[in-house]
């Protein structure tokens, strides 16, 4: 099965990304430490656009994707807060290049976290999830003047 044509998933992908965020949850203290620790490996320079606490950032961040989750039946509907979303994060510094350094630190750290559980067809559904979140956060950011 081959997801639609708007970037959403597949049945199957919507259920492994619901089980792997019902374990993700409880691993939210050690995710949070191990996806800012590569994100600011990979890219260093992204390390000083954020100035909340890196608890309460990922609190807000690891809220969003319970939100994104929950609305996997009807993403569509969610395309204007993300397109909010991403429109505000040009004004935090946030760049179009950065969505894939973000995409591929939360990938790893979620593999560190779930090992196993963390299998091929669950990464590959986090990664179309996440292509599509940062596709329509992105949308947001061209319509914006920067
Ligand atoms: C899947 C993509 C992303 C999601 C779901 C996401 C989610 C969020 C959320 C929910 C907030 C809080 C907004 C608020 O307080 O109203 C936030 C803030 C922020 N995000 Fe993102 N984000 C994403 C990508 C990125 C990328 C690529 C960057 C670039 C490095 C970035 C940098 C920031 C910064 C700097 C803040 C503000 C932190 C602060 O207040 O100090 N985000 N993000």
């Amino acid at each position: 099965m081959t997801p639609d044509a708007n970037g959403a998933l597949t049945p199957q992908q919507k259920r492994l990304v619901r089980e792997s965020l019902e374990s993700l949850r409880e691993y939210s203290t050690s995710l949070t430490k191990l996806f800012y620790g590569r994100l600011f490996e990979l890219a260093p320079q992204v390390r000083g656009l954020f100035k909340t606490s890196l608890e309460e950032q990922s609190r807000k961040l690891l809220d969003m994707l319970v939100t994104i989750v929950e609305a996997l039946d009807h993403f569509e509907e969610l395309r204007p807060r993300l397109a909010e979303l991403g429109a505000k994060h040009v004004t935090y510094g946030a760049r179009p290049e950065h969505y894939d350094v973000l995409r591929i630190a939360l990938l790893w750290a979620i593999t560190q976290a779930l090992e196993q559980e963390f299998d091929r067809d669950t990464k590959a559904a986090w990664d179309q999830l996440l292509h599509a979140v940062s596709a329509a956060m992105l949308e947001g950011e061209r319509i914006t003047p920067a």
